[in-house]
């Protein structure tokens, strides 16, 4: 499957290089950005997730997901992120009927990115009085956009600024096991794909994910070895590269890390304790 995040490709960088030049973001904002030193949140490291349900109407194949979906794709997050100092809770969730916003078009027919989403919806903000634009607080629209090969997209910690970004996911992917979300979260915590920079500095900046390429299209819907930049054959099971639902199960400890580090610096939000290892 393929988790489209234009995002990335638009800053990866920055996402990057964020935590490690707090001061001064790669963003080309002339004043200093407001995010650069946030004030730090310390709630133990539960994260509070506000979903906004798109809708054309009121049937699942109209995007009116059940609460238990919801909560099954939460209960998923916590299974995934075990060990990371990171903990996910279903804080609030609202139902919006909108048919371009569900089509993810807007209403003059082009396609709605998440920056423009998020400018343009907060109802749960507008409606409830609640906080959601928080940079630690995460909000997910589900949609579903027409192309069937998009999974989600995970907006980067460093694209928060003074916006609420967070993640839109497509209804097609959240069927039970899916791990389009927990790769997306990836994004949303900092993380690129283990392929983002190929075979140039590690593939992703980490010398314990395995560098490879983007993997095909074949690649990205199956659980076939590839061969890594390495030249050895793998079977990928990191949640930021692309492959089947049936491998792809894990973040490596310098991932885990990486996000603790950019939840701080880039979202000020502190993990909790982490876990011990139970691999
Ligand atoms: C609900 O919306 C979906 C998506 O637009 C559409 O396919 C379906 O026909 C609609 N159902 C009803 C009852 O209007
Ligand atoms: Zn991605």
């Amino acid at each position: 499957m393929l988790y489209t995040s234009p995002l990335i490709y638009l800053t990866p960088l920055a996402a990057f290089l964020g935590p490690l030049i707090s001061a001064s973001p790669l963003n080309s904002r002339a004043e200093p950005p407001k995010a650069a030193d946030p004030p730090i949140v310390d709630n133990n490291g539960v994260i509070k997730v506000y979903w906004h349900v798109i809708t054309a109407n009121d049937t699942l194949e109209g995007g009116h997901l059940p609460l238990e979906t919801m909560r099954h794709q939460i209960e998923m997050l916590n299974r995934n992120y075990e060990g990371s100092g990171f903990s996910f809770v279903l804080h609030d969730h609202g139902y919006y009927q909108n048919k371009d916003w569900f089509h993810n078009n807007d209403p003059q027919g082009t396609l709605v990115d998440s920056l423009q989403r998020s400018q343009l919806i907060t109802p749960l903000e507008k409606e409830r009085g609640t906080n959601v634009k928080n940079p630690s607080d995460m909000n997910i629209w589900s949609i579903n956009d027409p192309n069937p090969n998009f999974g989600g997209e995970g907006a980067f910690p460093s694209a928060i600024i003074d916006e609420t970004v967070g993640i839109t996911m497509d209804v097609d992917y959240l069927q039970k096991d899916s791990p389009v979300l927990t790769h997306e979260v990836g994004h949303w915590m900092g993380l690129l794909h283990t392929f983002d920079m190929e075979c140039e500095n590690n593939g992703d900046f980490l010398s314990d994910t395995i560098a490879e390429r983007i993997p095909t299209e074949v690649q990205q819907k199956n659980c076939e070895p590839r061969i890594g930049c390495d030249g050895k054959s793998f079977v990928p099971t990191n949640f930021m590269s692309y492959g089947g639902t049936e491998c792809i199960s894990e973040f490596s400890e310098q991932q885990k890390s990486l996000m603790r580090t950019n939840m701080l610096k880039i979202r000020g939000f502190k993990a909790g304790p982490i876990a011990p290892n139970t691999a």
